[in-house]
């Protein structure tokens, strides 16, 4: 079996893509130091897999510790690096705290990555790289990239120019994947987005909010220049996206050298109250919100155009906007019903 390692393996995205990867035949090695998920998770993806795969609770920026899990487990094929922070608030206010953890991991692990022969990395980016779209709001790979409005952005931005750099001098080769928005949980609702302390992204705090954790959801902006007047995203199945992973790797492994950039999303825009009523509608919960004023930062509107990932990676969204907030909400009320203690 292919060994994986899988870096923030214990996040939202990382869980989702571990099962992903056993459900493909790969053997996943988790890494996570914890900093931002639930040890429960291992768990937790332990009843889902039948069995609990290899885990180290290990920062990626701790060059001596890292090297350790490189030197017990021979024959690693590959690395999908989601270990990182990913708050947009977090990173404005602590910009050297966001800046040394994701760049500092992402170099230890390319250096390791060189010096044990690894050859296929995978990589967490996001659409952030894009900034405020030019010439339309669907954006594909070539876009043009642009300053994105926060430090956590320009770790990503940063991230792929690193990458770029090194794969030029040496037999790395690498798939960036620019992430949309993800949202939903797996099909068990045994694991699923779990946020420490007050959610940043949309759809944690509507859940948090239809099952009485929170008063109201605030709706960031109702004056944008769109159908309804709050901002487009394009929202994606974790499931879907984590899928991607796997097929980005098989992809690597068929490639020469050099880094291939993949959009994942669902190539379809929602805006944020479309989600609101869609949420009501299937899961015929009335969700307490309001309006306010415009969030800083946030892009009025954004979408992917996926065409290049369902082409080359042969990938495609299994799951649709109604099946992401039906699983969102099997997931909150699951963690209800086993009395998790979320820490709000
Ligand atoms: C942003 C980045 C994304 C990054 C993510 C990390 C862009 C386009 N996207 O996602 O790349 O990975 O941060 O967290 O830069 N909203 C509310 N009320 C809330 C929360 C959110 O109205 O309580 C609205 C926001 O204004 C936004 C939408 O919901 O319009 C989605 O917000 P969020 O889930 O935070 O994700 P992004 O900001 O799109």
């Amino acid at each position: 079996m292919k060994k994986i390692l899988v870096t923030g393996g214990l996040g939202y995205i990382g869980s989702h893509a571990v099962v992903e990867l056993v459900n493909n035949g790969f053997e996943p090695i988790i890494v996570d130091n914890l900093s931002n998920s639930y040890a429960g998770v291992y768990s937790w993806l332990g009843e889902i897999l039948g069995h609990k795969p290899l885990y180290y609770q290990v920062n990626c920026a701790d060059k001596d510790g890292f090297r350790e899990v490189f030197k017990a487990n021979n024959h690693i094929k590959g690395v999908i690096h989601f270990a990182a922070f990913k708050s947009v608030s977090g990173s404005v206010a602590q910009p050297i705290l966001y800046y040394q953890n994701n760049l500092d991991s992402l170099l230890t692990l390319l250096e390791l990555m060189n010096e044990y022969g690894i050859g296929n990395l995978v990589f967490s980016s996001s659409c952030t790289v894009y900034g405020v779209p030019e010439g339309g709001i669907q954006v594909d790979e070539n876009s043009t990239l642009q300053k994105p409005n926060c430090p956590y952005g320009q770790t990503k931005l940063i991230s792929e120019q690193i990458i770029s750099d090194v794969v030029a001098t040496c037999e790395i080769k690498a798939a960036v994947l620019r992430y949309f928005n993800p949202i939903g949980a797996d099909v068990s609702a045994k694991i699923g987005e779990l946020p420490i302390g007050r959610p940043d992204n949309l759809v944690p705090f509507i859940t948090q909010t239809a099952i009485g954790l929170r008063d109201k959801l605030s709706i960031f902006g109702n004056d944008y220049d769109t159908q309804d007047g709050t901002c487009i995203r394009d929202f994606i199945h974790v499931s879907d996206l984590a899928n991607a992973h796997v097929k980005a790797l098989e992809y690597l492994d068929k490639q020469e050298g050099s880094v291939s950039v993949f959009n994942l999303g669902t190539g379809k825009g929602c805006s944020v109250m479309e989600l609101v009523k869609t949420f009501e509608s299937v899961t015929g919960e009335k969700l307490n919100y309001e309006f306010v004023p415009r969030r800083a930062g946030d892009i009025p509107a954004i979408y992917a155009n996926a065409d290049k990932s369902n082409r080359v990676l042969n990938w495609s969204c299994k799951y649709s906007l109604e099946d992401s907030l039906s699983s969102a909400w099997k997931w909150q009320k699951h963690l209800k019903d086993i009395n998790f203690e979320i820490k709000l």
